[in-house]
């Protein structure tokens, strides 16, 4: 390919979803600042993406985006008022009033804690498949695990997992580049009847109050200087959402990244404790989440391009991950020991940095450590890979793994 040929972000591209990362590859070499048809802008390299999510002058507020197919798109079939954003979409100072009321409950202390609960339900989990000596390592592990400790921390009611499963799948898809009118309607759709559930288990939470974060959270909103009720809902949404929709997505890259690459695989086997470390190096070699975004306030420019204030730019986290220019040649490779793995861009970086990273790396060192050390000769299926069809929180919907 030459430089003259134009090149464009496809994620209709057949194979995207089995290797988006030589589509990025091009992207990053050839434009790496890269103009979207519908108006956004997508930035692919490391450095670009680093300083673009530190950036304090840029927002996350969608309310700031102008000129955007997506987000006209977006505005066009809203059904109702869209209520208060999160604190993923607020910026600071309301930002750190909200991020301050739940963070307490995220300190690496409070997550280690857990550990031990984790390893109980894990060790459960695996224990009901044993005996078949085979396993969907998706629905039978990667998805109901991150669901049932985000449903604990928060104090949730048993929920019917599948409905709740439904609707959130619908809800992230409005996180892609890319979408239709009528997955946009189905979204919609989705997020009311999310708002109708979470507005009941908030109800439900108030005549039972506990030890957890739905009630302390109520206590904030009681004390109306902190949390309004509309603030409420969205935090216990994106909690509850950015609980489980992305670390299912670590378990299940990450076990199929490990079996693909067997030798990695067989260092684990015979050194449980490289997961410790190695979690971060599956966080960068297939990260659950592809893409972050900030939105220009005034008019800048990057590498000499000029992005125009109300401009939404994509941050590709997966591209960033695997840039030459930051990782060296062996970029592509799948290396549990890689020193410098940690600074992968996959929980993004600045104000807005996972909240969730410490809770997120514990439950994928516990899930993929001990599945390696009970099932040491697992081997995937012989099937093709079944993907969930997100671009941004790209993942499998089904792992089939023979035990034995
Ligand atoms: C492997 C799993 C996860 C990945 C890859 C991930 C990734 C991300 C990314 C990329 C962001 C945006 C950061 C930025 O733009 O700078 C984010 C924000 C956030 N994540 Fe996660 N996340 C994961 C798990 C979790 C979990 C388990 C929770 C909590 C229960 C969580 C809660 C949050 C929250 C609350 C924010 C917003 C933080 C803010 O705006 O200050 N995440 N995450």
């Amino acid at each position: 390919m030459t430089t003259a040929e134009p090149i464009l972000y496809n994620p209709f591209e057949p194979g995207y979803f089995d290797d988006p990362y030589s589509q990025f590859a091009r992207l990053r070499e050839l434009d790496p600042v890269h103009a979207t048809l519908d108006g956004n802008w997508m930035l692919f390299r490391y450095d670009d993406c680093f300083r673009v999510l530190r950036d304090p002058s840029l927002s996350v507020d969608d309310r700031n985006i102008r000129q955007s197919r997506k987000a006209e798109q977006l505005e066009a079939l809203r059904v109702e008022d869209r209520g208060e954003p999160s604190m993923l979409g607020l910026d600071p100072p309301d930002h750190d009033r909200l991020r301050r009321l739940v963070s307490k409950a995220f300190t690496p202390r409070s997550i280690e804690a857990l550990r031990p609960r984790v390893q109980v339900l894990v060790d459960r989990a695996l224990d009901r498949v044993e005996p078949d000596g085979h396993i969907d390592l998706v629905g039978d592990l990667a998805f109901p695990l991150p669901f049932q400790v985000i449903s604990e921390m928060l104090g949730m009611p048993e929920a019917d997992m599948l409905q709740v499963r439904d609707w959130s799948n619908q809800m992230v898809k409005t996180l892609d580049p890319v979408i239709s009118d009528d997955e946009i309607r189905a979204s919609m759709a989705a997020s009311l009847a999310m708002q109708d559930y979470l507005g009941g288990v908030i109800s439900w939470k108030r005549e039972n109050p506990a030890d957890d974060m739905l009630t302390a959270l109520i206590h904030a909103e009681e004390d109306g200087d902190r949390l309004t009720t509309t603030e409420l809902m969205s935090q216990v949404a994106l909690l509850f959402i950015a609980g489980h929709e992305t670390t299912v997505n670590l378990i299940g890259n990450g076990t199929r990244a490990l079996l693909r690459h067997r030798d990695q695989w067989d260092a684990l086997v015979a050194e449980p404790a490289l997961i410790m470390h190695g979690i971060d190096e599956l966080l960068r070699f297939d990260p659950p989440v592809q893409i972050s975004r900030r939105i220009a306030l005034a008019d800048m420019e990057i590498d000499g391009r000029r992005i125009e204030a109300g401009t939404f730019m994509a941050t590709v986290l997966a591209s960033a991950n695997r840039d030459p220019a930051k990782w060296g040649p062996t970029a592509d490779r799948l290396d549990l020991n890689r020193a410098d793995a940690g600074q992968h861009l996959s929980f993004g970086s600045g104000v807005h940095y996972c909240l969730g990273s410490s809770l997120a790396k514990l439950e994928g060192q516990v899930a993929i450590g001990t599945f390696v050390r009970r099932f040491p000769h697992a081997t995937l299926d012989d099937v093709p890979a079944r993907w969930n069809g997100r671009i941004n929180l790209r993942g499998l919907d089904a792992l089939p793994i023979t035990l034995r």
